[in-house]
């Protein structure tokens, strides 16, 4: 599975450390930025990493900053994008079988790193249910646009 990370200044460490936990775990891993822990606008790595899941690039795409809410928000912005925010392990399934999240968002100020890790790990090994009403409602999700 190809996965993109993408953080500010917020999420940096969180993304440093879940680099090295899903590249020991063999999943293709690429960092796009930011590759120090100045500060930058979220916005332009959410749509980085969106933009290249969008594309068949990446298979999912982690997003964080400091509450992963201004990441979440930019990259549903972005078409064929179902970016989930989520701080516990219940939710990272959940949005796996039934939203089909294709991003996660993940605050740095909010959660440590062990259960961060802990979210990546179920988020990444959880498949879609393909639940016929799950289905419909992500078909929903992904037509409507206004
Ligand atoms: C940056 O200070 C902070 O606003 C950002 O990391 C994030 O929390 C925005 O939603």
């Amino acid at each position: 599975m190809k996965i993109a990370l993408g953080a500010d200044h917020g999420g940096f460490e969180l993304k440093e450390a879940i680099k090295t936990f899903l590249t020991d775990k063999g999943f293709d891993v690429t960092d796009m930025g930011p590759s120090t822990k100045d500060s930058v606008d979220y916005n332009d790595y959410a749509i980085k990493v969106a933009e290249g899941v969008r594309d068949g690039k990446f298979d999912r795409g982690i997003l964080l900053c400091g509450t992963g809410i201004g990441m979440s928000i930019m990259a549903n912005k972005i078409k064929g994008i179902r970016a989930a925010l989520v701080h516990d392990v219940f939710t990272a399934e959940a949005t796996r079988l039934h939203n089909d999240s294709n991003v996660l968002a993940m605050g740095g100020r909010v959660i440590g790193v062990d259960l961060a890790l802990k979210i990546v790990d179920v988020w990444v090994n959880t498949e879609f249910s393909g639940v016929e009403r799950h289905e419909r409602r992500v078909n929903k999700i992904n037509n409507y646009w206004e």
